[in-house]
Order: C-alpha cells, then structure tokens, then sequence
C-alpha cells in the first residue's frame, strides 16, 4: 500500500442487496493461529485463513522467527511451528504494517523466548500505545531496550530466558493485551493469571485448549473472567477452521437492513456470544435478521439473513463494548437510518484504534447531514431515518472507516465518497467486488 496514492470511492443508491454471500475469515482468529501454529512443533494446517494484509504481516513476521509458513491453496496455510521458547533471533525489525492485534500478539509471544527483537509498523500503529502491553510483560521478565516516546513503535523487546509467571489484574478491556499476558506465559513455568474486569473475545483460550493447554476461565464480578494458563503445555498440532469474521459481516449486513427490498445472506459468521453486541444491538433497534442455521465447530456459527428493516434508536450500555468494540463506525451509520436517539456509552477504547475513531466516526456522519455530538466517551447520534448524503469523508488510513462510509452512501439520499479505498484490503480483502455482486453501486 502507498499512501502517497490514495484511491477514492464513491457509493450511490441502487437496486436492493441480494444474494449469498461469504465474507472472508475471522481476523482475530486468524492471527492466533498463525502465531500458535509457530509456538507447536508439528504442521498445524489452517484453512479459511484470512488473507488480508494485516494477517498477512504476521505470517511474514512468524517465518522471520523461524517458523515455516506456506500457503497450500485458496485460504489453504501450513505452519512448521518452533516450540514454545523456539523463536529464532530475527535478521531485521519485525514489520507489522496496519496492524495492532498482530504487534500486540507477536510482542507476548517474543517476551517468552531468548531472542531479542525490534517491532515497527507504519503511521497509524506508531501512533498506538503499546506501553499497556509492555507493564505486564516486563513483570515478567522481558527488558525493553528501547520504546520511542509515549510508549509507542518502533520498540525493542529482549524476551525472558526465564519468564516468570504473574497473576495480572487487567487495567483495559482489551483481548490483545490479555492474549499478550498469556503467550509470554506459554514459556512460563506455574501458572500465569490474567484478571478482567470485562469479559473480552474468548479466541485465545479456545485455541490454547484447541493445542492442548490447560485454560480454565472463570467468572470475575458481574462482567468479568479470570482466566488461569498452566505453562510449559505440550502443545499439539492441531487443524484450524476460521469461520468468516463477523466485524466484516457487520458491513453488508447493515447494508442490507438500510437499502429498501434487500435480502440477503451471510454464510458461517462465527457467533461467539463475546463478539456479537452488534447483532444484539440490532435487533433492539427492531433489525430483521434471522439465524437460519446454527453450529459449532469450536466456536459458534450461524448463517445470518438480514432484511430491510425499520429501525429505532436505543442506548448502547458501555459493558456491551467489548463484544462489539470494532462495529462502532458501522452501528452509527444504522443509527442515523433509525428514527431516534441512539446513544453509544464507553467508548474510550475507539480512540486508540487503526484512527481516533471516536472523532471519525462523527465527522463521517456529520459530513453526510447527520445531526452528531461526542458527549465525554459517548457518541450520541440524532437518528434521521435516511440521512442526505453528499459528503467526502477522510478515512484516516482506517479501513473500517472507509467500509462503514461506503455503506452509509449506498442509502444516503446523495452518494458518499471516501477519500481512500486502499486500506479496506487490512481486513478485507475483495470487498468492493463482494459488495458489487450483491447489488452495491460502488465506483
Ligand atoms: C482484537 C481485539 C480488539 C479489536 C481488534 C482485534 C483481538 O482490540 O479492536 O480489532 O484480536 O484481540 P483491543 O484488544 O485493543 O480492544
């Protein structure tokens, strides 16, 4: 990707969404298997594999630390995984592009080998704070030879040569820095504990059980879990399958429910109650989406079919955030369909995402005609029932941004453009093609 060339896009009003339709794998779980794959000895295949850029730079990353990582066919991926504490020194500065799960992950996974390595990435994750990540690690063991100010990229981490294990009580909802605390504690002999306050996505335990390690999560206060990893497992090769990835789904389905006569459905969306307060959130709002079939494969799964449907505002508690902390920029765009308010609670984690996508988030809508205002951590959005349209919004390098934008023209009274198409490919890859088959008028 060069940002130097940015490449614009336009959505207008066109015929219904139609059609069936699967988007690509889940990111998160993706990422994670990526990176068990390297920590198992053994081949551990993956299929349904995200294949966008973001995943991509942790394939890359995971070769660079000795593992041997092929693709085998269409979303078809082989690892030849080192061991736990097996990564190799790396020649150059680990690369991560866009990508905040894959440097957060990858960072909990060095600080549990001998190695010491330099993490990077481009503007936009130079800009993310990674000191919440480095605290618990450097508990740990791990030595931060050198962070830039702030906390932030580039940073250099010297992993433990003899991680010790911690009972971490988690300051942030956030699965990465939890996923973090864990991966360091693969290496760690006893038991290492990570505390949350709120229950964040569940991916990383499932899949440590899924190799083979002992992972027990327990109830924690009213919204919360403690989760105990017992180090030093056996870890197992074991086949992965990613169910496509609900933040993306998230995308046509709102599509579906604002554009008039739309029906449509999304095949295998993974339903882990942990990411699903959009689908909830929806059907408050009197969305029309309908499980058509349920099953579980490690995780839940249901194909979804969403039909054009009247909405109405409603209050977004802020425990709900964390099973839903990436659909933010795409649940405002349903609300300024709805007839009403819609308030979003505590959403102080959307300032340190891919952009400030608090303040994005606004000035998308906004810029089309909606009535907005950023209240402390809450977004508070004058539902219009279809909103004018007509304005050029700046995307920031956030691809959700982008795809949410786009969404909201395909309904709008007046097209909508973005100023940057090029980063939808980090978690997305094949959306304007994908959304084009089932009727958007995207150009
Ligand atoms: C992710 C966790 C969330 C989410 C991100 C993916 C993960 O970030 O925003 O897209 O895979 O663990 P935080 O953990 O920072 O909330």
């Amino acid at each position: 990707m060069n940002p130097s060339e940015p490449t614009p896009l336009t959505a207008r009003q066109g015929g219904p969404i139609l059609g069936r339709v699967r988007v690509p794998g889940d990111k998160s779980i993706s990422h994670r298997a990526l990176i068990l794959g390297a920590l198992t000895v053994g081949e551990t295949t993956i299929t349904g594999l995200l294949e966008g850029e973001d995943v991509l730079r942790t394939a890359d990353v995971m070769r660079a630390l000795g593992a041997r990582v092929e693709r085998t066919g269409d979303q078809i991926w082989r690892v030849h995984g080192v061991g736990i504490g097996g990564f190799a020194q790396p020649a150059n500065a680990l690369d991560f592009g866009n990508s905040g799960t894959g440097v957060r992950l990858a960072i909990g996974a060095v600080a549990g080998a001998a190695v010491t390595a330099t993490f990077d990435g481009d503007e936009s994750l130079r800009g993310r704070p990674m000191q919440r990540v480095l605290d618990p690690l450097q508990k740990m063991g791990a030595r931060v030879v050198h962070v830039a100010d702030g906390g932030r990229l580039p940073l250099t981490l010297k992993g433990a040569t003899h991680p010790i294990p911690i009972v971490y009580e988690s300051p942030v909802a956030s699965a990465q820095l939890k996923s973090a605390v864990l991966l360091a504690g693969l290496a760690a002999p006893g038991e290492t504990t990570v505390i949350e306050a709120e229950a964040t996505r569940d991916h990383t335990e499932r899949l440590l059980k899924h190799f083979g390690a002992k992972v027990t999560s327990k109830a924690h206060g009213d919204h919360g879990r403690r989760i105990v990893l017992q180090g030093q497992p056996e870890l197992e090769p074991a086949a992965v399958m990613v169910p496509a990835d609900p933040s993306s789904a998230a995308f046509p389905l709102v599509a579906a429910l604002i554009v008039p006569n739309s029906e449509l459905v999304l095949d295998a969306v993974m339903t882990n109650p942990l990411r699903t307060g959009l689908l909830a959130t929806l059907r408050e709002m009197g969305a029309n989406i309908e499980d058509l079939e349920k099953r579980d494969g490690g995780e839940e799964i249901a194909d979804l079919c969403v039909r054009t449907s009247a909405l109405k505002g409603v209050d977004v508690p802020s425990e709900r955030a964390p099973s839903m902390i990436d659909e933010y920029p795409i649940l405002a765009v349903a609300a300024s369909f709805a007839e009403g308010v819609t308030r979003m609670r505590g959403l102080k984690e959307l300032r340190v995402k891919e952009s400030d996508r608090l303040v994005a988030t606004a000035d998308m809508l906004r810029v089309n005609g909606v009535t907005v205002e950023i209240e402390g951590d809450d977004l508070i959005i004058q539902g219009k029932g279809r909103p004018a349209g007509g304005g050029e919004v700046k995307t920031h390098t956030d691809h959700r941004i982008a795809m949410a934008a786009l969404m909201m023209g395909l309904g709008t009274e007046n097209p909508v453009r973005i100023d940057d198409s090029a980063f939808i490919a980090t978690s997305f890859p094949g959306f304007v093609d994908l959304m084009r088959s089932i009727g958007s008028d995207l150009a």
